[in-house]
């Protein structure tokens, strides 16, 4: 019979000497009995709670909810705080601390007497920082993903959260919106606890660690509000305690086939284009080789399967109705690897297989898709050397093929200052360039590549145009946008060098990006180029502008790229 693993944490509170005492002794004042400290899994409750993060104001609630799982199931659960990223009001942007946050998690997690996790999580990027932190120490590791709002309404129109921000530009000049009507619209769009209600970046980051196999089956699409929600929250306090038991790691479950799934299930959901860099950062952190041309491999001929806004009309709530993820994954069986492994020791595919469709005007069958070819295409020129991205669901059609002259935006108070210039000489043809706005150039990579339209264009009518940067757009946004130009224009990739009028060609079929002017006239704007001033000089944000990956490697710091293992040699005597 094979020996009993001995719990990771039976060093701290397992020993007989000084240490054992002090590890003991001051957790005493919380009243434990002695049985608490006697070979009981420590499960930590790694709480991305914030009264700043207000996706995830719900999950103190849950949190309680998940100990009475642990408790059950004869485990010792402690939660504790980790940097939590509300992607609404921090500035310059929550791409900066993802990996700030990640690295508070790893060091939380590998400095305590912990043996396995619960993450909770929620807004953007409250779901990777975590997951990516707790993959460089690989404990048994569970996520419990807060779910999505209810769905709001506005004047008799369903309205997503995150995707009204997009049309309040075009409301105001078209429609002649007042403070009024935007503050009626405020509480409308925002209607209960939980993250984003569209297949933003929240719920694309929920759907991708059930594709992982990172939650139990059926989880991640329950709105935050709903008190299955709670049941599921409370059974994953549960398990994680026989996931110790079983030394179900991290590592077992996140393999290469693992990934697999979740990039195909992405382009299924029409999930958002952050998940490239979120899930390659989280390859890296776990070992795996994930490039971003498998994004385009894997991923850019499933058909898509929801009609969830920003691709399609409905929300998360009716996504749930309609039977939620569960049915994607049952349907897509045939192109999932079904030999991964999930947090509940079953295959992903077997999870599912009884799962029903009570709505396909929601979710489509693979007969009858949304669309023939969802994902994302994944695009190399020379104005790309390692790629850039672009959502074809999300884009208009006949945009795909396109040819223009640049209008550039040397940075964002470049565009900000200079966007409703009526003298802007700009027309629906041209090619909008933005540049400045990469992991080291912002610094942190934010949300801002679907740039709103010159008002002189909406006033026209014009409601999508060809724009080109080197940063990301919001899960929630939609339009014919490229993204993730590597390398950036900060570093001196081909972006930098693009000057009003230059003609650039856009081929989403070729899978072409190019910048049309003779070699020679290239050379010599790159010959004369001078590097922009570096962005910080003290602090973290110093820190990240040295060491920070471009968008195609997953914009990690290069030294957090691996993992530390569980491991803690020393004590503190
Ligand atoms: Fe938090 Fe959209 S702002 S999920
Ligand atoms: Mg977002």
């Amino acid at each position: 019979m094979a020996k009993k693993k001995s719990l990771r944490s039976a060093e701290w509170f397992g020993g007989k000497d000084k240490m054992g005492f002090v590890h003991r002794s001051w957790l005493r004042n919380q009243g434990y009995p002695d049985d608490y400290f006697e070979g009981k899994p420590v499960i930590g409750i790694c709480n991305t709670w914030s009264e700043l993060t207000p996706c995830n104001g719900h999950l103190r609630d849950f949190a309680e909810v998940v100990k009475r799982g642990i408790l059950e199931a004869g485990g010792f659960p402690m939660e504790f705080p980790v940097m939590s990223l509300g992607e609404t009001l921090m500035r310059p942007t929550t791409m900066l601390f993802r990996n700030l946050a990640s690295m508070d998690t790893e060091e939380s997690i590998r400095a305590n007497p912990l043996d396995g996790i619960v993450l909770l999580t929620g807004c953007d990027k409250t779901t990777p920082s975590t997951v990516m932190g707790a993959c460089s120490v690989d404990l048994p590791t569970i996520v419990v993903p807060g779910g999505p709002m209810l769905s709001g309404r506005f004047r008799g129109e369903k309205v997503g959260s995150g995707s009204m921000n997009w049309m309040i530009k075009e409301k105001h000049h078209r429609e002649g919106y007042t403070a009024a009507d935007f503050t009626e619209a405020e509480t409308c769009v925002a209607r209960s606890i939980g993250h984003c209600n569209t297949m933003g970046t929240a719920s694309t980051m929920a759907t991708m660690v059930e594709a992982l196999g990172l939650t139990l089956p059926g989880f991640s699409s329950v709105p935050a509000a709903d008190s299955r929600k709670k049941r599921f929250a409370q059974l994953s306090g549960r398990r994680i305690v026989e996931m110790v038991r079983e030394d179900l790691k991290l590592s077992k479950i996140l393999t290469r086939k693992a990934f697999e799934n979740a990039i195909v299930t992405n382009a299924a959901v029409g999930g958002s284009t952050n998940l490239i860099i979120h899930l390659t950062a989280i390859a890296g952190r776990i070992g795996v080789d994930l490039k971003l041309d498998d994004f385009d491999t894997l991923g850019s001929k499933v058909p898509l399967l929801v009609s969830l806004k920003p691709s399609g009309k409905y929300l998360m709530e009716d996504f749930f109705y309609a039977g939620g993820l569960p049915v994607v994954l049952n349907e897509l069986k045939e192109r999932l690897h079904r030999d991964t492994v999930t947090v509940n020791g079953n295959s992903l595919t077997d999870n599912y297989k009884d799962a029903v469709c009570y709505d396909d005007d929601v979710i489509a069958s693979l007969k009858t898709p949304f669309q023939k070819e969802a994902g994302i295409a994944v695009l190399r020129g020379n104005l790309c050397e390692n790629g850039a991205v672009i959502k074809p669901s999300a884009a208009s059609e006949e945009l795909m093929k396109h040819k223009g002259a640049a209008v550039v935006f040397e940075s964002m108070e470049d565009y900000h200052e200079r966007i409703d210039d009526p003298d802007l000489e700009i027309d629906e043809n041209s090619v909008i360039v933005l540049k400045g706005v990469g992991p080291k150039g912002y610094p942190g990579m934010p949300e801002v590549g679907n740039v709103d339209l010159p008002k002189k264009m909406i006033m026209k009518g014009v409601t999508d145009m060809v724009r080109i940067s080197d940063g990301r757009m919001s899960g929630t946004a939609a339009g014919t946008v490229v993204l993730h130009v590597s390398p950036e224009s900060t570093v001196g990739g081909t972006l930098a060098f693009v000057k009003n009028g230059d003609c650039i060609e856009l081929d989403v079929e070729k899978r072409k990006l190019h910048l049309d002017i003779p070699e020679e006239e290239l050379n010599k704007r790159k010959a004369a180029w001078k590097p922009p001033a570096p962005m910080a000089d003290r602090g973290y944000v110093k820190m990240y502008v040295d060491h920070v990956e471009q968008a195609d490697k997953g914009a990690d710091l290069n030294f957090l790229v691996g993992g530390s293992g569980s491991k803690v040699e020393r004590d503190l005597h």
